[in-house]
């Protein structure tokens, strides 16, 4: 069994406009030590698929299934889910301070957490296992900066800290969502090499959320690409990158920089992506698609395993033949090409 089973999660808010279908039909497995990354672009559910597991969706409608460690979340109550939030499932977010406390010295907040979730730990220990935290992320003389306060460090420096309190616990899974999205490239490389070594070193599970397909290159061995609350495509990162089956996962990978992160895009997908409030029934995608055609706007595809490789899933009307599909892409390749050029 694995650690983490999600199965078919549906969850839609009620709004004045009308029910937001915000996730729909999400289902993946995680084992420990594993990194699952969900990429896709603001809005298409990312932060909502996640949020749901741990009770955080306030107002949300949530379906489907989703079992932690042989415990269902989905029915558990605030107090066992207390339990398991910090504990068993780290957080970690964009912004820093959104779970560092403003007013009070990092080195407290570690011992704080750690306390919290052991009160056999005594405060000398819990200080000094700080102070080694926070060395094992990589601030420079941690031991005389545990006293500081989170505004003394820099956004990278904060963001490494955050990840020494949420690692503190040893949990057995880490969500962390957008962690380097407000980082440069150099700093996002770092934070991510610290994150990969505290995993190594406790075997924990991360889901890594991001917008940013070349964020996760390195880092993760399953990705779910997610559109308007749909999976699009969900492969091993290898097939993801250099076997991919959808429209959408190949727009993205079109788009990424050329070069090391620090180029410009090469060719973002036009348009924008639908609202997810009363979404019709078709391909969400078809809109922005090259390829759509009839079918794609008369029913909205389930993912389906393609290429003959179970652990390999597109939600695209397009031949889930391998051969078949090169070719579709080669055509389309070609047919751009003879309408850029000059008459
Ligand atoms: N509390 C809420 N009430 C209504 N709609 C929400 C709420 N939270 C999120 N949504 C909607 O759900 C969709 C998915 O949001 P989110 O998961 O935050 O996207 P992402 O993290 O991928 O940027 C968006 O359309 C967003 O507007
Ligand atoms: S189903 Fe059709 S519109 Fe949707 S991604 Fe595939 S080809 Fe494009
Ligand atoms: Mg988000």
């Amino acid at each position: 069994m694995s650690l983490l089973e999600i199965r078919d999660l549906e969850v839609s808010f009620n709004t004045p406009d009308g029910v937001v279908r915000a996730v729909r039909g999400l289902s993946f497995d995680l084992d420990r030590g594993k990194t699952l990354a969900i990429v896709g672009e603001s809005g298409s559910g990312k932060s909502v698929s996640t949020q749901s597991l741990t009770g955080l969706s306030r107002g949300a409608h949530v379906t489907g299934s989703a079992t932690f460690d042989g415990i269902d979340l989905l029915t558990a109550d605030e107090h066992q889910l207390r339990g398991i939030r910090g504990a068993r499932i780290g957080m970690i977010f964009q912004d820093p301070l959104s779970s560092l406390h403003p007013y009070y010295r990092v080195g407290w907040q570690i011992v704080e957490m750690i306390r919290a979730h052991d009160r056999s730990v005594s405060k000398r220990a819990a200080r000094d296992r700080a102070a080694q935290l926070l060395s094992m992320v990589g601030i420079p003389h941690a031991k005389d900066r545990i006293g500081d306060f989170p505004h003394q460090f820099s956004g990278g420096m904060r963001q490494r800290v955050m990840i020494a309190m949420a690692m503190s616990v040893e949990p057995d899974l880490l969500i962390a969502d957008e962690p380097t999205t407000a980082l440069d490239v150099t700093v996002q490389a770092q934070v991510l090499a610290v994150m990969r070594k505290l995993q190594d070193e406790m075997g924990t599970a991360i889901i890594l959320i991001t917008h940013d397909l070349g964020v996760v290159a390195e880092m993760s061995d399953e990705i779910v690409v997610m559109y308007a609350g749909q999976v699009m495509e969900r492969a091993s990162r290898r097939d993801l990158f250099y076997r991919h089956h959808h429209p959408y996962t190949e727009g993205l990978l079109a788009s990424l920089p050329a070069q090391g992160g620090k180029g410009t895009r090469l060719s973002p997908i036009k348009g924008t992506p639908p609202s997810s409030i009363n979404p019709p029934d078709r391909c969400p995608f078809a809109p922005r698609c090259p390829y759509a055609f009839d079918k794609c706007w008369r029913e909205n595809p389930l993912p389906r395993v393609v290429f003959g490789d179970p652990s390999h899933q597109s939600a695209c009307w397009l031949s889930t033949d391998e051969a078949t599909r090169r070719e579709e892409r080669a055509r389309m390749v070609a047919s751009k090409l003879s309408a850029e050029e000059p008459a």
